[in-house]
């Protein structure tokens, strides 16, 4: 199989972008305890909390906050009750992403493109309404349980949905955290393209790269990646799927414990990484390491760089490079009990790729977490 990084850079007509995606509005983790995961995203990775909706406001079902840091926005829920449906999701998932929702200017039209061409509803057009208008939502499902809502909040000017009420501000230390860069989704063996595909004839999306088991393998184990971004290049979708190997892949080890696919990782835009990893280990974020041989050859293979290269190995770091620039990445072990989903910290100087040089040493540190955990 032949290596191709970039597969295509040409804008997309308005006509082929149908969806006119503007933005990933939030993600939205059904979890076991939302006042716990809500302290999570606040006070290790420096999220500030805008809003909660819960017994108090008249949600009967379950509670639920919304942390913003930056563009970023995340939605954390909990059930009150075993009968919700939030309850199923967590005894399969445990912890984990249920919906990636997506700004778009009718929701309605949304679902009506993508149910059109193949996609499955979640629900057609949904309006809510308070004192502050109406918030319009539809929904189609993505890989595993995974959803895709369509927002449109053209019509609604309260803090973020009905039912949701401001949170005071208590103080929050920023980590600097600006906007999601990409989320990865992880599929079975062999089906990385029809979920290609799907993003493609469903939603508009084209390939912006693709990674095979050459370029990410280690002597144990493989995955194959393929990169989907849709018209305005603000939603990065990278599809992940296990390749043959001599031992478990850590794609298949995530299927184990999540059981469907889902989401792997969000990674997430900061300004100055160096600023931000300092801020968020000393807030108790655990992130791998990769060994020290590593960065004996790093000033070589990537340059001269505007960071110290002191600096990136004492925080553990990896820096690669394309035509366009180099980028800065670190990732975080799992952020819940079972081995599924992380988080990814990036810095972009120009480099539009995803850290392809780093994938080997990084997969070999991951293996090493992986045995640890009698999964490899
Ligand atoms: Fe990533």
């Amino acid at each position: 199989m032949s290596t191709k990084e970039k597969d295509e850079s040409r804008p997309m007509t308005e006509e082929a972008d149908f969806l006119q995606i503007k933005s990933i509005n939030h993600v939205h983790f059904y979890v076991g305890n939302a006042k716990q995961a809500m302290y999570y995203w606040w006070k290790a990775f420096g999220f500030k909390p805008v809003a909660y909706s819960g017994l108090e406001t008249g949600n009967r079902e379950f509670a639920s906050y919304v942390l913003e840091s930056g563009n970023a926005r995340f939605v954390v829920s909990a059930p009150y009750s075993p009968s919700s449906p939030l309850a199923s999701h967590h005894m399969l998932h445990g912890d984990g992403v249920k919906v990636i929702a997506l700004e778009v200017e009718d929701a309605e039209k949304a679902w009506q493109a993508t149910t059109s061409r193949g996609a499955k509803s979640a629900w057609s057009l949904r309006e809510e309404r308070d004192d502050f208008g109406i918030y319009r939502t539809s929904a189609i499902y993505t890989y595993g349980e995974t959803l895709h809502v369509f927002v449109d909040r053209s019509n609604y000017k309260g803090v973020f949905a009905p039912t949701y009420r401001p949170i005071k501000d208590n103080g929050t230390q920023s980590a600097g955290l600006a906007a999601i860069d990409h989320i990865v989704g992880n599929v079975q063996l062999g089906k990385m393209n029809q979920w290609v595909n799907f993003y493609h004839q469903v939603l508009g999306f084209r390939q912006l790269m693709h990674f095979d088991d050459k370029d990410i393998s280690t002597e144990y184990s493989a995955l194959m990646s393929k990169v989907m971004q849709n018209g305005n290049g603000r939603v990065k979708f990278p599809i992940n799927e296990p390749a043959e190997g001599k031992r478990k892949s850590q794609i298949e080890e995530y299927l184990d414990y999540y059981l469907t696919p889902g989401a792997q990782h969000i990674a997430i835009i900061t300004g100055d990484i160096l600023d931000s990893v300092e801020q968020l280990r000393m807030n108790g974020v655990e992130f791998l390491r990769v060994p020290n041989a590593y960065y004996e050859t790093l000033p070589d293979r990537i340059g001269s760089i505007k960071e110290d290269y002191k600096d990136i190995q004492e925080l553990g770091i990896l820096v690669d490079k394309d035509d366009e620039g180099y980028l800065l990445q670190i990732f975080t072990k799992p952020i819940q009990d079972r081995p599924t989903m992380f988080i990814e910290i990036i810095q972009r100087h120009g480099a539009q790729g995803f850290g392809k040089g780093n994938f080997k040493a990084l997969f070999e540190s991951l293996e090493l977490e992986q045995e640890r955990r009698g999964n490899l």
